[in-house]
């Protein structure tokens, strides 16, 4: 099987890298892509060295997939050529998400409504994947009326300038500026650009990729994303309020039975899920589980994951496992 990166050099790159090697994915041919300025860097995967291309030569090897992290802009110019030739494209941009006919794809949720001729098929926003993996067998047994969700985001989630900015801020050097203001020592409610609503595209990605991947448009969000001088590792205030009542041991039973969750939740042992533990991991933590007393149905949840694996990389190699297993 021939498998392609597109964006080898960058953070969820890089992520993906380490991903491929502990992965169990056949790889015959390994294409690693990225700009024109990288084209004959070398990459080693599973012990061999491959030369980087750029995304033009990658398609014209024709690999059966392809994962592409290196912007929208790239994912549109070239997702469509790749799929063209029977590549099955899995795009970790925001580009196709919330196309109708492109499946969103949380593979513990829904990887089996992908068709054989789904030929570019998206990865949710990182901090979409943690908080839907958490929510999906609690909407199913009791049915997400509203979800309340504060972001606290690791700069790692912007790519290698951002953590750039804040190294360069920590260490007292001129730091170029990836965010508009400081971010060692600071908090920014700004994640992705401002729309005229008012809201950010990182909070609009948490509404209506929700939606999607739990099938219901019914289901309200309102989201507020933070960045926060973090390096790898997004953190998640959730406030859900459900249609049904619940039981709170059989939310965190729930919680436990969910394949890729691990339950955090012994305040009295100061137990609860935090990004510097989370970093390195494929799972989504889960703590702080407790019931929201000031509605009918409330639950309250801290859910932390590793933006770059579960949010992108991880998520992206499972899906391309999954791909294996049914269509190669
Ligand atoms: N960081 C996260 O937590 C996260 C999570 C989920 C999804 N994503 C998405 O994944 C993508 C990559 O994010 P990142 O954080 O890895 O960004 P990054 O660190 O800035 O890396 C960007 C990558 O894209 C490549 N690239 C840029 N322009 C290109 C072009 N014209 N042709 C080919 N390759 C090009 C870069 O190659 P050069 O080094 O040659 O410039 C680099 O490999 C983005 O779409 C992002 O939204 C990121």
């Amino acid at each position: 099987m021939k498998v392609c990166v597109v964006g080898i050099t960058g953070l969820v790159g890089s992520e993906l890298l380490k991903v491929l090697n502990e992965s169990l994915l056949k790889i015959d041919v390994f294409i690693p892509a990225a700009s024109e300025k990288s084209a004959g860097k070398k990459v080693v995967l599973r012990g061999s060295e491959y030369n980087v291309v750029t995304p033009a030569q990658a398609c014209e090897m024709k690999p059966d997939i392809a994962i592409f992290s290196a912007g929208s802009a790239v994912s549109k110019e070239w997702a469509p050529r790749f799929a063209e030739n029977g590549c099955y494209v899995i795009d970790n941009s925001s580009q196709w998400r919330m196309e109708k006919e492109i499946p969103l794809i949380v593979p513990e949720i829904n990887a089996a409504t992908i068709q054989q001729n789904d030929h570019i098929i998206s990865n949710p926003n990182c901090s979409t994947i943690q908080m839907v993996l958490a929510l999906s067998r609690l909407h199913e047994n009791f049915c997400i009326r509203r979800i309340v969700v504060s972001t606290y985001q690791s700069v790692s989630g912007t790519g290698v300038k951002a953590v750039q900015q804040l190294m360069d801020e920590r260490a007292g050097k001129a730091a170029k500026k990836e965010y508009p203001h400081p971010i060692d020592l600071n908090c920014l409610p700004h994640g992705g650009s401002f729309l005229e609503n008012g809201y950010t595209s990182e909070e609009e990605k948490l509404v209506f990729e929700t939606r999607k991947i739990l099938g219901s448009e019914q289901i309200q969000v309102s989201a507020t994303v933070v960045r926060v001088p973090v390096i790898g590792g997004h953190s998640e205030s959730v406030n859900v309020e459900f249609e049904r009542p619940f039981e709170m041991e059989d939310i965190v039973d729930l919680l436990k039975e969910t394949s890729g969750i691990v339950v955090q939740d012994d305040p009295e042992s100061n137990l609860y899920p935090m990004p510097i533990y989370a970093q390195g991991k494929d799972e989504v933590f889960v703590g702080r589980i407790r019931r929201d007393n000031s509605i009918e149905n409330g639950l309250n949840l801290w859910i932390v994951a590793d933006n770059l694996r579960k949010g992108a990389a991880t998520n992206a190699v499972q899906i391309a496992e999954y791909l294996e297993e049914v269509y190669f």
